[in-house]
């Protein structure tokens, strides 16, 4: 294995993955061209093939390998009467504080942590206190205004016609689509306790301060399933546990290192307002260790609040003894934007591959590699680009395979790092005799000879 260069400071080395993720295509600024839009990113080429590969993993490993899943795609566009039920109307707020000066917006907890106070469990009237007695200013040293709550919730004009009659709501999480489903699953598909119900796709919220890259943005992508389960047989914490479990399989399934990750029992005021148990695993990204992923156990507030919200019925039927209970549900939830970013960050290496020279690699795992297989003819010559694509057609059907016959083979090499594509089969001359290529690893750069004919069986080992 090449030696590692000693990790570059951790400010330079996130400047290090976000230039590396504009040069190569994995991510833009959203709405670049026009001087970008605060808080929102476009997935680029080989953005959208990590981030598909993540989101087909994530369904595989939690839903179709399952018998106890199930999917569900609801819409983005929702009704007030869903957040009112679920509290977020009131609840789904964050304390904001302006700048007098320049009337630019802060997170005030932020504002507070970033002078290094602590802002945990706070009310927005105890932060202007703290504010005040600090002399906190804005990071532009101007005086602070009060801090209020500020709803993170966006609304939608529906139709033509203005007024609070036609608000609707983008959806600030994906969980309320399972719940007010939930009776409507029931009743086509009848499932048994336990089962859950999972969906992947797009959450809004208006958040006061995007930062840190991908991390906080206003539109993001995220996974997330609702587990019900029978609460009279009191084994929520079994369950827990359980969930507790698959998520860290699931981080090792897609190469998030373990030991960059940490667990944080929410406390107190930290709590959400539906949960009675939450854990956050956190992360030590560049910026800083910070959530990445939640498990929370949500009891039965969310059924129970749309059941009294909507008038119907949300009470399972027990098959055997004829008794009507809520189930109650365990949550774990992924952030898909994060989840690229501690795969990015868990796969970033700056590398001595010999006298002088280095490399940049991203060790991806293999699974959701962008490219999981580059094919590189040695020359541009049509008895070797001829063979090279046969061999394309074959492996595409299996695999991510790129051809690529530009520049030398040791550039060629270099971008496939950069991209973190983990095999490179060459075709060379000899290839026209033994009917074999070299198939260079991309970890250890080791070179093995591998007949045409096995290479499929070689990769369905190596990646599958
Ligand atoms: N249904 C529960 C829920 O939405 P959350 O902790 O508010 O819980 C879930 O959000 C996950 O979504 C977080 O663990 C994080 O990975 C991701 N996330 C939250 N806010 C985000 C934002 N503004 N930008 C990017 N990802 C975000």
């Amino acid at each position: 294995m090449p030696e590692n260069i000693p990790t570059s400071k951790n400010a330079s080395r996130m400047e290090a993955i976000v230039s590396l993720c504009k040069r190569r295509g994995f991510i833009f600024q959203g709405s670049e061209i026009y001087g970008g839009l605060a808080g929102t990113f476009d997935y680029g080429p080989y953005g959208v093939l990590l981030k598909r590969a993540i989101e087909n993993a994530w369904w595989d490993f939690f839903v179709t390998r399952r018998d106890d899943m199930y999917g569900l795609d609801a819409s983005i566009i929702s009704s007030e009467k869903i957040w009112e039920a679920s509290g977020h109307l009131t609840g789904f707020t964050d304390p904001l504080v302006e700048d007098t000066k320049t009337k630019k917006n802060y997170r005030a907890d932020h504002i507070i942590e970033d002078a290094g106070h602590v802002a945990v469990g706070l009310t927005p009237e105890q932060m202007s206190a703290l504010i005040r007695e600090k002399g906190i200013k804005s990071p532009d040293g101007n005086e602070l205004g009060e801090a209020k709550t500020f709803n993170l919730l966006y609304p939608v004009q529906m139709g033509a016609s203005s007024g609070t009659a036609s608000t609707a709501y983008l959806r600030g999480e994906l969980a309320q689509g399972m719940f007010t489903n939930y009776k409507n699953v029931m009743d086509s598909v009848h499932p048994k306790l336990p089962f859950g119900l999972a969906q992947v796709g797009k959450a809004f919220r208006n958040e006061i301060a995007p930062r840190d890259y991908t991390f906080r943005t206003r539109e993001f992508n995220l996974m997330e399933f609702e587990y019900f389960f029978d609460p009279r047989l009191g084994n929520w914490q079994e369950l827990f546990e359980m969930w507790r479990t698959e998520m860290y399989t699931w981080m090792d399934h897609v190469g998030i290192k373990k030991d960059m990750t940490h667990e944080i029992e929410k406390q107190g005021p930290d709590l959400a307002h539906y949960s009675k148990r939450t854990i956050d695993i956190e992360f030590d990204f560049p910026f800083g260790q910070k959530e990445l992923y939640g498990l929370a156990y949500r009891t039965d507030y969310d059924l129970t609040q749309h059941q009294a919200h909507s008038g119907i019925s949300h009470a399972y039927v027990d098959d055997t003894t004829g008794e009507k209970f809520i189930p109650h549900v365990l949550e774990p939830t992924f952030g898909i934007d994060r989840t690229i970013l501690a795969v990015l960050t868990s796969a970033y290496n700056e590398e001595v591959v010999g006298e002088g020279d280095t490399r940049t690699v991203l060790r991806f795992q293999p699974r959701i590699a962008p490219v999981q297989i580059a094919v590189l003819p040695l020359s541009k010559k049509e008895e070797l680009t001829k063979p090279a694509q046969e061999i394309v057609a074959i492996l595409r059907k299996l695999f991510r395979t790129s051809y690529d016959e530009t520049q030398s083979i040791g550039k060629r090499y270099r971008r496939q790092d950069e991209i973190g594509t983990p095999y490179c089969v060459t075709v060379d001359f000899d290839t026209l005799t033994d009917n074999a290529v070299t198939v260079r690893d991309r970890d250890t750069m080791e070179q093995v000879r591998i007949p045409v004919a096995e290479l499929a069986t070689y990769f369905t080992s190596k990646i599958l």
